[in-house]
């Protein structure tokens, strides 16, 4: 996983909960706090997982809710840093149809990795049109962040004030699936 992931996760945790926590945090992951992720480099997504799931003991926060509010400090972020990226397409439904490509140019601004090294990056994301206005994507990775992938989503819907519904179908990696199957559908605006 690029390191942007784990950076923005700690300043997360450390602009609601101040470093004391993250120090506990890091101790409990197993990971020394010298270790910085950078967010140009790529790193196990075990030790992603590891951070997450001692980020939600030590604050004491079901992970669900932690992707939820994880989920909108990486929006906020992106607004702030990435819009380039959502200047590049008209609406979000454009965005949302172009995740894979949104993916792969963010993973070229961040890096300067060879094919062989991207090709760590353990999870794919592909939308593709389903029945009438919906968008399906579908997710599959280790990390298993739907509800992160949910909440972003409808953010992304948000910024360009359209009006749409998100939702994650029966497919979920959470109850043992292959995929996460999650639908995005936008009003249909009348002639
Ligand atoms: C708009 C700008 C966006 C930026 C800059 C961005 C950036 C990133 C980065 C850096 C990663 C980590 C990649 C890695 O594992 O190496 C990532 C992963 C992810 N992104 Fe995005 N993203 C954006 C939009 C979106 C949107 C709109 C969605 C969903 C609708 C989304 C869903 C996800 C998910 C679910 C992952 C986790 C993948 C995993 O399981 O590891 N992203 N994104």
């Amino acid at each position: 996983m690029l390191g942007l992931f784990p950076k923005l996760l700690i300043d997360f945790v450390d602009s609601e909960n101040g470093s004391g926590l993250l120090d506990d945090i890091f101790r409990a992951a197993g990971i020394p706090k010298s270790r910085g992720f950078r967010e140009n480099k790529i790193y196990p997504d075990r030790e992603w997982q590891r951070l997450f799931s001692a980020a939600c003991v030590r604050l004491d926060i079901a992970p669900d809710l932690m992707e939820v509010a994880f989920a909108r400090y990486f929006a906020r972020y992106t607004r702030e840093n990435c819009l380039s990226i959502y200047s590049a397409f008209l609406d979000s439904k454009e965005l949302i149809a172009n995740l894979r490509s949104v993916h792969r140019q963010v993973i070229e601004k961040y890096s300067n990795l060879n094919r062989a090294e991207t090709s760590l990056n353990g999870f794919r994301i592909d939308a593709a049109p389903a029945e009438g206005s919906i968008i399906a994507i579908h997710y599959s990775s280790p990390n298993k962040l739907c509800r992160f992938l949910e909440v972003l989503a409808r953010q992304v819907t948000r910024f360009y004030g359209d009006d749409a519904r998100v939702e994650h179908t029966a497919h979920c990696m959470k109850r043992g699936d292959f995929e996460c199957e999650i639908h995005v559908s936008w009003e249909e605006t009348p002639e």
